[in-house]
């Protein structure tokens, strides 16, 4: 007889809190039908931004899901993620605060996962000035082109085989990051470099079809295989990076910041010296986590970008034969290409927003929570709903585009082949109080390292393979489009 009532209580008091919401629905965005406990959870899976599309036809640009018992709104025009990110800043500058954040950040101490704070915004103001010093203009182009001089070298050793060249484009491009960041560069077979990389690529699957943890924080008392990795993962990569920073602390020399770990350590020492800062918020765990945001934010993105530009450019060798030709009037083959060249090309630049914007490789962006109740389109939003722009439908609408499904970077040229201003609707480093700080970096990272292997090399598809596959891969979930396992073949130019 107790248990028919404990079991009755339990289904009253799930109805009650399904009729709670169901209520607060009324005032907010509208979306499909959600049940109790689960809500809408199995929209959250797969390439989850197309399905988030179909479903803006059905329910308008602003709707509603329940991931779960969490309430989320999708954004999914220009309009929408215009009003929220860059209007109502700071309303929608939060983050979720949920278990895989706190065990990333160690506690909400870095920049990409910590909520709105006085303290975030200290990191990001410390963030920038560091990329300033050390991560843009002569230092960026030298490491740059330290690093392509190997892979050329490399590359050319390889060439007419069909290669897979994704562990040497990790290489290239943690050895442009790491070095920037803490002054390392890797071997293919460095142990650290061989573990960084297994843990970037386990970690995108992870975050990519979510922790359920983050959905039911309950369960984060009970085993779990994927929480246990995931914990094991980023310990792993903080232990690295805590070494690297103990190296420099020992070598450190103020008259002498050799990259961004150096100029996050002066900051603490003037604040210490100072007084002027809470010394709390520029421990040590927040210096790691700093490099961690230099190292995790800069290294996957830039490499994601670069698998799609090899595709996409071994897809439409036409397209890849007039970046080659403004190379090779504009900077020749003598020289790698710099940053004084970048303004004199515009048909590279241009199909550098267009792989951006095909690739999307941040779909839905980082998720956003709402830091007060708020409004949107004339919704009610409460304080602490999880938000997600949709950046692959932004970049994809064919209102703003014509034909977004094809690759073209004349879309961004007159027809002078001078470039036109950017489409507002193209925003890969999304918009607003949390906009990638590294843009300018990635940006530049981008064209030197594109530039520097189309003007040695041409890629093309293996003979006998059809067109490739240019679908991103679902391991990526909502988190990363990146694309399928492909190879190419290279063939010197010079
Ligand atoms: C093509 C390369 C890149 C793309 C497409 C990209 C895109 C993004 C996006 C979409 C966000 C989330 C913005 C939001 O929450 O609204 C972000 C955040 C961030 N990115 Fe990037 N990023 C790239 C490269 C970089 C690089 C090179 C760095 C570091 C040097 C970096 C550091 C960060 C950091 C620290 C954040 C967190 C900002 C915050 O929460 O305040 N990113 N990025």
């Amino acid at each position: 007889m107790w248990l028919m009532t404990i079991a009755a209580g339990i289904v009253t008091l799930l109805l009650l809190t399904w009729l709670r919401d169901y209520m607060k629905r009324w005032r907010m965005p509208p979306g499909p039908f959600f049940w109790p406990i689960i809500g809408n959870i199995y929209l959250f899976s797969g390439r989850m931004y197309i399905t988030f599309i179909d479903l803006a036809q059905k329910y308008g640009d602003v709707f509603s899901l329940k991931m779960g018992m969490t309430d989320v709104v999708v954004l999914n025009s220009l309009d929408a993620v215009k009003e929220a990110f860059v209007k109502k800043g700071v309303d929608f500058a939060g983050r979720p605060k949920i278990l895989s954040n706190e065990i990333l950040t160690e506690g909400g101490k870095d920049i990409a996962f910590t909520d709105y704070s006085p303290t975030w915004k200290l990191h990001r103001k410390l963030f920038h000035g560091a990329i300033r010093g050390y991560a843009l203009g002569q230092n960026l182009q030298t490491k740059v082109h330290e690093s392509l001089e190997d892979t050329i070298a490399e590359f050319s050793k390889m060439e007419g085989q069909a290669v897979d060249l994704e562990g040497y484009i990790y290489k290239l491009v943690y050895n442009v990051i790491c070095s920037t960041a803490f002054g390392v560069r890797y071997n293919m077979d460095d142990e650290d470099f061989i573990t960084l990389m297994k843990i970037s690529k386990d970690m995108t699957e992870t975050l990519g079809q979510g922790l359920l943890a983050d959905v039911y924080p309950s369960l984060r008392f009970l085993p779990s295989p994927a929480l246990t990795a995931f914990r094991k993962m980023t310990e792993q990569s903080l232990t690295i990076l805590q070494r690297h920073l103990e190296e420099h602390r020992e070598t450190f020399d103020p008259s002498n910041l050799r990259d961004i770990t150096d100029h996050m350590i002066k900051a603490q020492k003037d604040a210490e010296e100072e007084g002027i800062q809470d010394i709390n918020s520029l421990t040590d765990t927040h210096l790691r986590q700093t490099m961690n945001d230099v190292f995790a934010g800069g290294t996957d993105t830039t490499i994601w970008t670069l698998r799609w530009a090899n595709l996409y450019l071994a897809a439409h060798p036409e397209i890849q034969e007039k970046v080659a030709a403004e190379l090779d009037s504009v900077v020749g083959r003598d020289r790698l290409p710099e940053m004084s060249d970048r303004e004199a090309m515009p048909y590279t630049e241009a199909t550098i927003h267009e792989i951006m914007r095909m690739g999307s490789i941040a779909p839905l962006s980082l998720p956003h929570a709402t830091t007060v109740d708020t409004t949107l389109s004339g919704y009610q939003i409460p304080k602490g709903t999880w938000i997600m722009p949709n950046l692959w439908a932004l970049h994809h609408d064919p209102d703003t585009w014509g034909d977004p499904d094809v690759f073209r970077p004349e879309r961004f040229l007159d027809e002078d082949g001078k470039p036109i201003p950017k489409p507002a609707a193209l925003m890969p480093f999304s918009a607003g109080r949390r906009a990638c700080p590294g843009d300018a970096v990635a940006k530049a990272v981008t064209y030197l390292l594109l530039g520097g292997l189309v003007q040695n090399f041409r890629f093309s598809i293996p003979e006998g393979e059809g067109p490739p596959d240019l679908t991103p891969d679902e391991k990526g979930g909502g988190a990363a489009c990146v694309p399928y396992p492909y190879k190419v073949v290279m063939t010197c130019r010079k």
